[in-house]
């Protein structure tokens, strides 16, 4: 009811085209990411009632296409014992036909709420993915069942998942000394759940709490995802206050051993948090995260009424044993308007004759004689002077740096991510929309997300190149 009253009140001038938002409110991670008769659900961290964090429901939307999307009223509001102050994040999984979600239940215990709380597990089911019950017997993990080592506090975040007819979750915690964990259990039922191990440790050097993780196998490794919080930059990775992480390797399901073999930031952008994946029903995995980061300040918080969206969903490939990231075929479904350009060589800049807040860009440049070249996106007057956001390529250090310091109001800044020219070429796959930048370069080997909050009428495009380089190709599509 709330939500149908007051959604009209919320201010258009930054809503996304083709990224998921509430339809009024807050929304922060992705839960319960699925394929369900068909039909992708997504439900997400969700308070209804402000533009900011507060107690927790599970806002839930369905898409054939993970493109446009259809809100289903709330599916889980804080209204029991054990998650009274917040219905945390979590996953779903199909069982006999039914959709059953399982979540982190926050209750505050004392005055300070940053403080005083703890978490615990519980499941809801529903035989038609959209209305949903709380099991009467939760938490199926209560606290009792935290073993010793582990965080009486920050215990949240099942990612449930099958393997050899097991259930098993996967849960972000610390040891309350300062090192993020990851923890596995394993069940039968959903219902009783047995503790394994601890799969997975900061050692000291990756965060001091471990959100929201996510095991799967791609291919012959099994692939980590998890959301490290405070951890320090290491060169130019990890530069958020929190970041996003992918670890390689091979899990033990007998002992609960995960063995490391490599790890890598996830997004190398300022946006990208709390990535959860699920597999479709061709097999293809697919992760989508919140585009935001906290603590970051948002600036439609202020009075438009809404905060908080959606990454384009992303296809997660193992190639050369190293993951890649793609945006999916669907999206291609929405181009129109095809402006494109081949072969031409740059020195300066050059305005292109094009514009726009909503569309896809493909440029392909030959770096020949240029020491930086790159390409200029909603670039316009604004109304504070001069407004840019910039991706240029270095070629001394084989840096793609997106800025984003003239990009308009909200927070500036640089991230910087090593790619390598591939044949002396960088090819730069880049989704805008309204207030979003994502960057995929060569082909989804880095990937670079952030907001921005350029004036509505900001919308040039520009090439540029420090000595020669040569724009190979300029495609444009509007997607809306
Ligand atoms: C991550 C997170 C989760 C928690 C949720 C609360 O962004 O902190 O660990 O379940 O957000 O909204």
């Amino acid at each position: 009811m709330f939500i149908q009253q007051t959604k009209q009140n919320v201010r258009m001038d930054y809503r996304l085209n083709y990224h998921l938002m509430a339809e009024v409110g807050w929304m922060n991670d992705p839960n319960g990411f699925i394929q369900y008769n068909g039909e992708f659900h997504l439900f997400y961290q969700h308070y209804p009632y402000k533009p900011v964090w507060g107690p927790m429901h599970w806002g839930h939307a369905v898409s054939r296409d993970l493109v446009k999307w259809e809100f289903l009223p709330i599916a889980l509001a804080p209204d029991e014992a054990f998650d009274r102050d917040g219905c945390f994040s979590g996953s779903a999984i199909e069982k006999d036909g039914k959709l059953v979600l399982m979540y982190t239940g926050h209750v505050v215990t004392g005055p300070d709420t940053d403080q005083d709380y703890k978490q615990s597990q519980g499941i809801a089911i529903s035989d038609d993915g959209v209305n949903f019950t709380k099991w009467g017997n939760n938490p199926v993990i209560g606290y009792d069942d935290i073993p010793e080592e582990i965080s009486k506090k920050d215990f949240r975040d099942p990612k449930m998942f099958v393997r050899n007819g097991q259930y098993y979750i996967v849960l972000g915690s610390n040891d309350a000394k300062g090192n993020g964990l990851i923890i596995l259990y394993r069940s039968d039922n959903l219902k009783q759940w047995t503790y394994v191990n601890v799969i997975a440790a900061s050692g000291g050097q990756l965060g001091d709490n471990w959100e929201c993780p996510d095991l799967f196998q791609l291919d012959d490794k099994d692939v980590l995802m998890l959301s490290p919080q405070r951890m320090p930059a290491q060169g130019e990775a990890y530069r958020n206050l929190h970041s996003t992480m992918s670890i390689i390797g091979k899990l033990d399901l007998a002992t609960g051993l995960f063995h490391a073999e490599q790890y890598a930031p996830i997004d190398h952008g300022f946006d990208y948090y709390a990535p959860q994946t699920t597999q479709d029903d061709n097999g293809r995995r697919i992760v989508i995260a919140w585009m935001d980061m906290w603590e970051s300040e948002m600036p439609t918080q202020e009075d438009h009424g809404w905060a908080g969206a959606m990454s384009l969903p992303r296809e997660v490939l193992l190639i050369d044993g190293r993951i890649v990231y793609r945006p999916l075929k669907e999206i291609e479904r929405y181009r129109s308007e095809v402006y494109s350009i081949h072969d031409f060589i740059l020195d300066g800049t050059q305005e292109m004759d094009t514009r726009g807040d909503s569309y896809e860009l493909q440029v392909v440049f030959e770096a020949d004689q240029a020491s930086e070249f790159g390409v200029k996106l909603r670039t316009g007057a604004g109304k504070n002077g001069l407004e840019e956001t910039v991706l240029s390529y270095d070629i001394k250090t084989g840096l793609l740096i997106f800025n984003r310091d003239l990009s308009g109001i909200g927070p500036g800044g640089e991230r910087k991510a090593f790619v390598p020219l591939q044949d002396g070429r960088l090819s730069l796959r880049i989704f805008v929309d309204k207030c979003s930048v994502e960057v995929f370069a060569n082909d989804g080997e880095v990937v670079m997300t952030g907001r921005i909050y350029p004036s509505a009428d900001s919308q040039g495009i520009n090439v540029f190149s420090e000595g020669t380089s040569r724009v190979v190709s300029f495609e444009k599509w509007d997607i809306r």
